[in-house]
């Protein structure tokens, strides 16, 4: 069935099996690889994206079930073309090494950070408990999560 999808603000008519994941839409179909595919069962995070503004892991939902409600992927964060300032902050912790976990770990701590202005470390921890990172040891994450509430507050 033709189904729109709305992903960063642009709208895409794709034909799409009931049965397919948002997640294999949007690498399969549309070759939007901004959502990573790693355990495919809802468990590493990699596949986050925003909907409706809310992290979800695209392998557990289906595409149908997303029709007309707003998907953000990693690349909705940047701004004028220039990188949002959570991912500024990301680079400049080096919380980023391999990168896998990284679209789904940013998602994540920008709609926590939406929700919760103020976050402490450990609240900033227990927000990424579901994105897993095989390389960073998550101190550096948790830095430059803290970095960019603290200073998008002023
Ligand atoms: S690929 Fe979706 S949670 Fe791991
Ligand atoms: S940076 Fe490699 S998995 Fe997180």
């Amino acid at each position: 069935m033709t189904t729109r999808l709305l992903i960063n603000g642009r709208a895409r008519d794709v034909d799409v099996e009931p049965h397919r994941t948002l997640l294999e839409v949007l690498r399969d179909t549309l070759g939007i690889f901004d959502a990573k595919e790693g355990c495919n069962e809802g468990v590493c995070g990699a596949c986050t994206v925003l909907l409706d503004g809310r992290p979800v892991s695209s392998c557990l939902v289906l595409a149908v079930a997303t029709r007309g409600k707003p998907i953000t992927t990693v690349r909705g964060l940047e701004r004028d073309g220039d990188l949002h300032p959570l991912q500024d902050a990301f680079l400049r912790h080096g919380a980023v090494q391999c990168g896998f976990c990284t679209p789904g770990m940013l998602l994540t701590a920008y709609a926590f950070v939406e929700a919760h202005p103020h976050p402490d470390r450990a609240a900033i921890r227990e927000a990424l408990e579901g994105n897993l990172c095989r390389c960073t040891g998550y101190t550096k994450i948790v830095d430059a999560v803290e970095d960019y509430a603290r200073n998008r507050c002023g």
